[in-house]
């Protein structure tokens, strides 16, 4: 057994699907460059600790056999629900340290909660010396994630796992990586912080009252994923530009869009992108456009133009991985 391991999995940025993935249809996501740290050690008593550097929680504690129970915070609920996860799995009950350092700001939408969850699942693997196959991974991840927020498609968990760009489908059903090498993504925050399971309930309650339309829209969606697909591995950008654009007209009829993205992806458009639109579930975090080598900082400027912060991430990033064992 290790005394103590890092490991560290990356965020993601969906590029096709939202919402639609929540339904059983496929969807596309990228993993991008900047990563969760989490370091794992084990300690002499009975406790968890975890440290953060996240804003409202520097540090928690709790005895280890109380693990789920009660009231947990909500920088502290991925990172306990996995051990606690893991410790029924495997019969242990070692008191234990964590550390995460995340690259990124968690107020992104980059889906630091699955990359906390994948990179301390990886850790916890290692430090006890039990092999895991990505799949293992995922089915205690995604387990961990139905527990705290009991819905999502768990694409962010493959991502964060599998890493590079994926197509997928609900509970690990298809992860198939695709072969298309970088693309010119343009990634711009709208600087409102987006609440995931509010707008899957508010998509919902529209299929609840409106079943054929909203089964009809998410029918469109899986058509454009399908041939995002092609047109990745063809790399033809300019379709895949136009194809962000028709996704973005479908989501905005879900009612996921808001008047933030609508004005970055509409500056992205004007500017010269071959297309653009929401990436994840809507209502605020980021927006993402597609633009040749040629327009990409004039695409750039009309983001900022509208008080829009341009991320300079790179996509297809490693999925995660072990840093060090001690
Ligand atoms: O907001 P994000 O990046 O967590 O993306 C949510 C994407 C949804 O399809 C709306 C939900 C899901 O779990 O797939």
């Amino acid at each position: 057994m290790a005394d103590g391991v890092i490991a560290s999995a990356p965020g993601k940025l969906m590029l096709f699907g939202e919402h639609a993935v929540v339904y059983d249809y496929p969807c596309i996501v990228t993993a991008v460059d900047q990563r969760m740290m989490v370091e794992v050690k084990l300690r002499k008593d009975k406790r968890l600790v975890i440290r953060t550097n996240q804003p409202g929680m520097s540090r928690y504690e709790r005895q280890v056999d109380e693990l789920g129970q009660g009231i947990i915070p909500k920088q502290a609920k991925f990172s306990e629900m996995l051990v606690s996860n893991f410790y029924s799995k495997f019969k242990v009950e070692n008191g234990l340290e964590i550390r995460t350092d995340c690259q990124f700001s968690s107020k992104f939408g980059f889906g630091s909660s699955a990359a906390v969850t994948a990179a301390l699942a990886m850790g916890l693997y290692e430090l006890f010396s039990i092999k895991a196959s990505k799949p293992e991974l995922f089915d205690l991840c995604y387990k961990t994630v139905l527990d705290v927020q009991g819905v999502g498609s768990g694409f962010d968990v493959a991502s964060a796992i599998w890493g590079g760009t994926i197509y997928y489908i609900k509970g690990g059903k298809k992860i198939e990586a695709i072969n298309c090498g970088d693309y010119p993504l343009v990634v711009g925050y709208t600087g409102i912080k987006a609440d995931t399971p509010t707008l899957i309930k508010q998509v919902a309650k529209l299929k609840k009252r409106n079943s054929e339309k909203v089964s009809k829209i998410f029918t469109e969606i899986k058509k454009i994923t399908e041939k995002a697909r092609t047109a990745l591995e063809e790399r033809d950008d300019k379709e895949l530009g136009g194809l962000m654009s028709l996704n973005q007209l479908l989501l905005d009829e879900l009612g996921v869009s808001s008047n933030r993205l609508d004005e970055l992806i509409s500056a992205s458009c004007k500017n010269g992108a071959w297309g653009a639109k929401l990436s994840g579930a809507g209502g605020g975090d980021c927006m993402i456009a597609l633009a040749g080598e040629e327009k990409k900082k004039k695409v750039e400027n009309g983001i900022r133009m509208k008080q829009g912060e341009v991320l300079k991430v790179k996509h297809c990033a490693e999925g995660v991985r072990l840093e060090k064992r001690k």
